[in-house]
């Protein structure tokens, strides 16, 4: 069984204050930091680019979990791989070619994630999936936190964690979206091994960083 890790989003941090409460993390325990890009194109919000995270970076040595709610992808992963990123997550739908993009991400010495739609199927991502590092269940629609989790991405979770073993593979099964006190257990269970959090970990317990990731990694 691997280890529980939590990946905060700073989608739900103060972005006046981006490199402190990236600090604040850390000093939290948290395992990486799970950044969300958004384009306001293949999502309805805009967010951060390479800039931004070219200046995070200095702030700490934690994976950056970087997650590309952008489309078209391909042509701007490098720039993502410049500006510090460690894991390079894109959706299938925003490239005209998964393997490709796949390709590209791994030659440039980043790890590749891949993220599902709750209406996306897990069929998109099959034959891709010896190739892959980290595949990222969302829970939301994305493009924003605080949205409520969507219960029916359990049983994708059961699916893909009895597709990995069948296949003695060894990807990371991230979870995005709406994950709380009360529904972390039940992924968990279904297999998730990163449990990314933005809401809960910033607004809970008087938004107490450290509390917060202990207790989802915990609970
Ligand atoms: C949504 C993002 C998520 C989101 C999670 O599009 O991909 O990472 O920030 O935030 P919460 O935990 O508030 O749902
Ligand atoms: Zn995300």
């Amino acid at each position: 069984m691997k280890k529980i890790k939590i990946s905060p989003s700073i989608l739900s941090a103060d972005f006046s204050q981006l490199g402190n409460e990236i600090k604040r993390l850390e000093a939290g325990n948290a395992d990486m930091i799970h950044v969300d890009v958004m384009d306001g194109h293949f999502v309805p919000n805009l967010t951060i680019g390479p800039p931004v995270i070219k200046t995070l970076r200095k702030y700490t040595k934690l994976t950056f979990d970087v997650h590309l709610m952008i489309s078209p992808v391909h042509k701007y992963i490098k720039d993502y791989a410049d500006a510090g990123a460690d894991i390079i997550t894109i959706h299938p739908e925003a490239t005209e070619n998964l393997g490709e993009s796949i390709s590209h991400i791994k030659s440039l010495k980043k790890k590749v994630g891949v993220s599902l739609n709750p209406d996306t199927k897990t069929n998109v991502i099959i034959e891709h999936l010896e190739k892959i590092d980290l595949v990222l269940i969302m829970s939301v629609f994305p493009g924003f936190g605080g949205q409520k989790f969507i219960p029916e991405v359990v049983n994708k979770i059961k699916e893909l964690n009895k597709i990995k073993k069948e296949k003695k593979l060894d990807f990371d099964i991230e979870v995005d979206g709406g994950i709380n006190f009360s529904n972390c257990k039940l992924v968990i269970e279904a297999g998730a091994n990163i449990l990314v959090s933005g809401t809960t970990i910033f607004k809970e317990n008087d938004g107490n960083l450290k509390k917060n990731i202990e207790k989802l990694r915990t609970v």
